[in-house]
C-alpha cells in the first residue's frame, strides 16, 4: 500500500511512464438546479486539470499558465474544433433514456469520460470513451473491434443506433486512436517546456520568534537542489535538519531546510541560507527582515500526498 501512495504522487509529476488526457463530460438534466450548470467538461492530464468548460460561461477555459498561453495561439481553435466534434458524436439524450428507464422526472446525470492513453517508454497507447447515466456504466466504445457495447438492456437501441453510423464511428476510432495521443504528447511538451524554465522561490519561514528557522524552497524543475545553512561563511552547524524533495501540483518540488538556533545565537553570527539549482545560486541572510513569520503562510504551502483507501487517510 504504501509503495502505491509513492508512486501516486510521483506520477502527478514525473513525466515518465503511462500518460493520460482524460475529458469529463458531465450533463444533468433540468434547469432546476441552482449554481449548477447544466453542462460541463473538465480535462485533465496526468492528474492535473488543463481546462474547463460549462453551459453557463459557454466558453472553454484553459486552466494551467502554458495553456493560457497555448489559448492565445493559432492551435487552440483546432482544439477547439475536434473536441466540440467529438463531443457532439454520439452524445446521450437524457429525455430520451429517461423514457427508455421508464422515467418520468426526476435529476438525472449523463457523464461521459473519453480520452487516451501513452506509455513514453513503449509507444503503447489506446483509447477510451465511456458513457454513464445516473452513475451506471451504460454503453462503452471498444476502439479496436470499433463498436459501441452494452451492460444493460437499456443500452441495445442506443448502441445498435451508433453502431450503424460507419462514418461516426471511424472518426472517433481515427480520434482515440491518432489525434487524443498527438494532443497528449502535445501538451506534454508544452507542461515540460513551462516546466524547464522554473526556477526556485526562496523564503526563511519561522513559526513564531523561538521557533526553528525554515529555509523553504519551491517552485523549482527539474527536482535536483542544493540547500546549505552557512554559519559565517562555514558549512559546519550541525544543528540542522534537511527534509525530503516533495513534489508540488504544478510538476514542480519544494524542499525544506530547518535550522535549530536561538535568536542571541543568530544575531552574534551570519546565518545564510544558499539554494542551488541548475547552477544558479540563491542567497538569504537570516534577518528580522527576511523572516516570513506567517504561520498561515508557510502552512498554506505544505502540500501533503494524501491517499485515502477503504476510508483510512495517509498523508
Ligand atoms: C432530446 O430529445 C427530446 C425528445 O425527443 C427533444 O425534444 C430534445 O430536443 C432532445 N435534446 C437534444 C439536446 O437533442
Ligand atoms: C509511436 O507510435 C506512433 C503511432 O503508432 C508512431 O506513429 C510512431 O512512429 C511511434 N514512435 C516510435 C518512436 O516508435
Ligand atoms: C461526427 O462525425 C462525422 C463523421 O460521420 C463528422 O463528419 C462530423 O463532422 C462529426 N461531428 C458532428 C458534430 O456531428
Amino acid at each position: 500500500m504504501a509503495q502505491y501512495v509513492v508512486f501516486n504522487c510521483v506520477c502527478l509529476v514525473v513525466c515518465s511512464g503511462r500518460h493520460t488526457f482524460t475529458t469529463t463530460y458531465t450533463e444533468i438534466n433540468g434547469q432546476m438546479i441552482a449554481g449548477i450548470p447544466e453542462i460541463s467538461s473538465v480535462t485533465v492530464l496526468d492528474g492535473q486539470q488543463i481546462d474547463y468548460y460549462d453551459s453557463e460561461i459557454k466558453k472553454l477555459i484553459p486552466r494551467q499558465d502554458w495553456m493560457k498561453e497555448f489559448a492565445s495561439g493559432d492551435k487552440w481553435k483546432e482544439y477547439i474544433e475536434i473536441r466540440e466534434q467529438v463531443q457532439q458524436n454520439n452524445t446521450i439524450n437524457i429525455t430520451i433514456l429517461m423514457e427508455q428507464f421508464n422515467q418520468l422526472h426526476g435529476v438525472h446525470t449523463y457523464q461521459r469520460m473519453y480520452g487516451c492513453e501513452w506509455d513514453d517508454q513503449t509507444n503503447d497507447s489506446y483509447g477510451f470513451d465511456q458513457h454513464g447515466y445516473d452513475g451506471e456504466d451504460f454503453i462503452s466504445l471498444d476502439v479496436n473491434q470499433l463498436r459501441y457495447i452494452t451492460p444493460v438492456p437499456q443500452g441495445l437501441i442506443t448502441a445498435n443506433t451508433w453502431n450503424n453510423d460507419r462514418a461516426q464511428l471511424e472518426f472517433l476510432q481515427q480520434y482515440y486512436r491518432h489525434d487524443c495521443v498527438n494532443w497528449l504528447k502535445y501538451f506534454l511538451t508544452l507542461k515540460k517546456a513551462d516546466l524547464e524554465i522554473r526556477v526556485p522561490e526562496v523564503s526563511l519561514l519561522q513559526e513564531d520568534s523561538s521557533s526553528p528557522v525554515m529555509c523553504h524552497a519551491t517552485g523549482f524543475y527539474p527536482s535536483g537542489v542544493t540547500i546549505t545553512w552557512l554559519r559565517n561563511g562555514q558549512d559546519d552547524y550541525e544543528d540542522v535538519d534537511l527534509g525530503e524533495t516533495v513534489p508540488n501540483e504544478d510538476g514542480t518540488f519544494q524542499k525544506i531546510f530547518t535550522l535549530y538556533v536561538n535568536p542571541e545565537e543568530w544575531k552574534k553570527n551570519q546565518f545564510v541560507c544558499v539554494v542551488e539549482h541548475k547552477g544558479k545560486t540563491i542567497r538569504i541572510i537570516l534577518s528580522e527582515d527576511e523572516i516570513k513569520s506567517n504561520k498561515r503562510r508557510w502552512k498554506m504551502n505544505q502540500y501533503f500526498c494524501v491517499a485515502e483507501h477503504k476510508g483510512k487517510t495517509i498523508q
